[in-house]
């Protein structure tokens, strides 16, 4: 008169510990694929890509579309610095260029850099 030879397991919390391990394992996956280093130079496309967006909204007014030069000048084959152009972008230039330490974050700004290293 067994009615039960083996005691169920609770199905529902025990799926419920599943999810929330797929869900962790998927979060950590996902977090390791993002850009997360900004001190690491990279000039991948995707980030050279963001930054030409960025680019084209913050900078293209004064730089011109290709950034061959228009109120600011040529950013082609620029020799400068990664720390001279992060300066720059930060403080801009009385009298002639927007700062943007308030505007945009280190991370935008590396991006940016990224992609004013496409220009050759
Ligand atoms: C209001 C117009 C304006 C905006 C907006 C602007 N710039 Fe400039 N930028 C200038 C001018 C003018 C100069 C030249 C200043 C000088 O003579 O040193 C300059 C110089 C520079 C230089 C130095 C290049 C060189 O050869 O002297 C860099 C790099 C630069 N800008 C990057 C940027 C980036 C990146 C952005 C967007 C985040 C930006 N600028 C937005 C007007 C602007």
């Amino acid at each position: 008169m067994r009615s039960h030879p083996f005691p169920a397991l609770a199905p529902a919390p025990l799926l419920l510990l599943l999810l929330m391990l797929s869900l962790v394992l998927a979060a950590t996956v996902l977090s390791s694929c993002t850009p997360s280093q900004p001190g690491v130079r990279r000039k991948g496309e995707a980030d050279a890509t963001v930054g030409r967006t960025l680019f084209l909204k913050n900078c293209a007014h004064c730089h011109g579309a290709d950034a061959r030069g228009d109120e600011g000048p040529d950013l082609h084959g620029l020799d400068w610095t990664d720390e001279q152009i992060t300066a720059r972008i930060r403080n801009g230039k009385k009298g002639q260029m927007t700062a943007f330490a308030d505007k945009l974050s280190a991370e935008q700004i590396h991006r940016i850099e990224d992609y004013l290293r496409t220009l050759k």
